[in-house]
């Protein structure tokens, strides 16, 4: 059976839009439980400044206190060489920059241009080169943009190249409004894997507008085999309103199994995360048994 990796983003991408500051003992306990379900991947922090993102204040704290397990990698969001040398402090193993394909998200995300974004990372990926250190790379608003509305493909495929050419292993592509369908991402991916080889990307879907999962399966088609996702669809981004959760990673196994696909998940585990991660937000159960 043909294997699709599943990243859990939900201790970063989900958490670090919650208005209640979640205390750190509550973190560690969700990714302490996210580490035994199978993942080779949990992005668990964000060195970002607090003051844009004041749920991320205590990241350093939470990779002190996890109950680190072999072969899991912990990866954190490292926006300039301020959050690079915090993350390095705090023995992140992969760390990720984010760009944006449409300068409105940049500008409100990064406080800065396209370009402007790009040359601040490039110290980072650097360093990261020299210092043995994964770098992944996001590309946000593949399809859509809060500010700037549809977003040409070729402008991803733009920002991935120079994503690539810094020297990521991986670019993630983020439908950071959850706005895509399977046919404005099927003309995306189209224009980046013309500068981009498949084994190189992964989907970031978030699921406002329900289509996550068949975004992901026109991503399949296209040939991914990396898809991120966050336990119990937690999350949203602080600076594209109206983005809402990420697509729940309990869904995402379950649409892999229906699709046979091996995930190698804990399915068992991962339902009782997502039931910690809801009481953590105080969110509703969804219906987990949709497909
Ligand atoms: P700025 O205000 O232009 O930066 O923000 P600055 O260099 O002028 O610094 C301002 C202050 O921040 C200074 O402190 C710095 O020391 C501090 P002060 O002197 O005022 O006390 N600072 C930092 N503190 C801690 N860690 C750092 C850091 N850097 C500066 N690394 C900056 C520029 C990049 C810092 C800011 O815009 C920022 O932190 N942005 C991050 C926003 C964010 O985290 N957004 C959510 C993540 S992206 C996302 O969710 C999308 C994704 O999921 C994919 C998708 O769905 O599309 C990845
Ligand atoms: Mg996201």
């Amino acid at each position: 059976m043909e294997r699709v990796e599943i990243c859990e983003v939900g201790p970063r991408d989900g958490l670090q839009n919650e208005t209640r500051l979640i205390p750190l003992a509550e973190k560690v306990a969700l990714i302490d439980i996210l580490s035994r379900v199978g993942f080779r991947r949990v992005e668990v922090a964000s060195f970002v400044s607090s003051k844009w993102v004041p749920q991320m204040a205590d990241s350093a704290q939470v990779m002190a206190q996890i109950a680190r397990v072999p072969g899991v990698t912990y990866a954190a969001l490292t926006p300039n060489m301020q959050g690079y040398a915090a993350a390095r402090a705090a023995r992140v193993d992969e760390v990720a920059i984010f760009a944006s394909a449409s300068e409105g998200f940049s500008k409100a995300n990064l406080n800065a241009t396209i370009n402007e974004s790009l040359a601040r990372f490039a110290p980072v990926a650097q360093a990261a080169r020299r210092d043995g250190v994964k770098l992944r790379c996001y590309v946000s608003c593949v399809t859509d943009c809060p500010f700037d509305g549809p977003v040409p493909p070729d402008d991803v495929a733009r920002v991935a190249a120079a994503l690539s050419d810094l020297g990521c292993h991986e670019i993630s592509l983020g439908d950071t409004i959850g706005r895509g369908t399977p046919q404005t991402i099927d003309a995306m991916l189209d224009a980046v894997l013309k500068v981009v080889p498949t084994g190189q990307l992964a989907g970031h879907y978030h699921d406002t507008n329900g289509r996550a999962l068949e975004n992901i399966g026109a991503s399949l088609a296209r040939g991914l085999r990396v898809f991120d996702a966050a336990v119990g669809g937690l999350g949203g981004c602080p600076y594209a309103p109206g983005a809402a959760g990420n697509v729940a990673t309990e869904r995402v196994a379950r649409y892999l199994t229906a699709q046979g696909f091996a995930h190698g998940l804990d399915v068992g585990l991962l339902d009782q995360a997502a039931g910690m991660a809801w009481a953590m937000t105080r969110r509703d159960k969804h219906d987990i048994s949709d497909n």
